[in-house]
């Protein structure tokens, strides 16, 4: 898989577009995200390897495809990844789910983590890690070294925007997580949004301020 990846899907797009308006409402925004995840779940599960099986069908027997190996595993790096989180578990309901909580210390500025929990067997697992906004890039760099910790081997990283100091950071420090997402955007600004960007992910999609 390239390391980068954006979701040009005309539907991906128009409805990136409607939840970067600004007077998008919070259950517009929710539902937006619900649909646009379940676009980007197609895309992100694209390349898992398929084996065969046998069944019958009404008519015959065949050797019909079925994904191989373990149940994925989705880990949202909370709290934003949990818009991006439901979506995908509509599609792939039999997903197993982690949580990664970090939060950026005020004066090191560096993240630290307030809570871990992740489904077994993360090695033998594709492990698929979601947060809507990948911007300067530490929280993600910092969840993917826990689940690197955690035994984790086969990661892809999902978000719905990216900034390119977020993609590059990522890439030097994981090379091998490859990146999918809608939108690689034009910058972060002095506060660490991305521009253009939707504004504080979180917020939106619970409504907060
Ligand atoms: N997190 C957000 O929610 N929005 C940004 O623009 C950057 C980080």
């Amino acid at each position: 898989m390239k390391h980068l990846t954006v979701v040009e899907h005309p539907l991906v797009q128009h409805k990136l577009t409607l939840m970067r308006e600004k007077d998008t409402s919070t259950a517009s925004f929710r539902k937006l995200l619900r649909e646009i995840s379940l676009l980007l779940a197609y895309e992100v599960t694209r390349e898992l390897p398929v084996t065969t099986k046998q069944i019958e069908t009404p008519l015959c027997a065949m050797e019909a495809p079925t994904i191989e190996g373990k149940k994925l595993a989705l880990v949202s790096i909370l709290r934003a990844g949990n818009g991006l989180l439901d979506g995908i578990l509509e599609l792939i309901p039999a997903a197993r789910v982690g949580f990664v909580g970090l939060y950026r210390d005020e004066e090191t500025l560096e993240p630290v983590q307030y809570y871990f929990k992740v489904p077994k067997n993360l090695e033998d697992r594709t492990v698929i890690a979601v947060d809507p906004m990948l911007a300067t890039g530490n929280s993600s760099v910092a969840a993917i070294d826990l689940l690197k910790q955690a035994g984790a081997k086969n990661i892809i990283f999902l978000c719905l925007l990216a900034s390119p100091e977020g993609v590059k950071r990522m890439e030097e420090a994981h090379p091998d997580v490859p990146i999918i997402t809608a939108s690689l955007d034009e910058k972060l600004n002095e506060k660490g949004y991305i521009v253009p960007g939707l504004g504080d992910a979180g917020d939106r999609m619970f409504g907060t301020k």
